[in-house]
């Protein structure tokens, strides 16, 4: 089974509790089961890792390289202000899609820019939990042989 890594940025271990008008009443921990058991109805066997340091996720980037077909990524906040991150998106050589609970094009003007996108096979933001969803199903076609 092919595997994928699903990460998550800061704040976002505070979902449920955080927002909730926002970014929904589910639990992170809620939605990584629900992703685990949407890669398995896709043939994915899915890993879900969050941190709130910017260092951490670089390093769980390319660790994914050895073992990860693709990477389903929210970067949260580091979205919109991240070079680091964007450049080991670019590094690691496997499609990384970008996905948001929120549409960030409704939001405040600097949600409108990611750096980290241009580096990504695509991006998906609005639809809850579901963009993460997408993103696997998305992963699945880009990787399909
Ligand atoms: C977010 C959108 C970001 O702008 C924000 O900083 C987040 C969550 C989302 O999933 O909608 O932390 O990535």
């Amino acid at each position: 089974m092919k595997k994928v890594l699903v990460l998550h940025g800061p704040n976002l271990n505070l979902l449920g509790a955080r927002e909730p008008g926002m970014y929904g009443s589910l639990t992170l921990e809620e939605i990584n089961q629900k992703l685990v058991n949407t890669g398995q109805e896709l043939g994915l066997e899915v890993t879900c890792r969050q941190s709130n340091h910017e260092g951490e996720l670089i390093d769980t980037l390319h660790k994914a390289r050895d073992w990860a077909v693709g990477v389903v990524f929210n970067p949260g906040g580091y979205t919109h202000t991240s070079v680091a991150l964007r450049d080991a998106v670019a590094a690691i050589g496997i499609p990384v899609v970008e996905v948001h609970l929120s549409n960030v094009y409704a939001r405040e003007s600097f949600r409108h820019v990611s750096l980290i996108a241009p580096a990504c096979a695509g991006k998906i933001a609005g639809f809850g939990w579901q963009s993460y969803r997408l993103g696997l199903l998305a992963i699945r076609e880009l990787t399909e042989a």
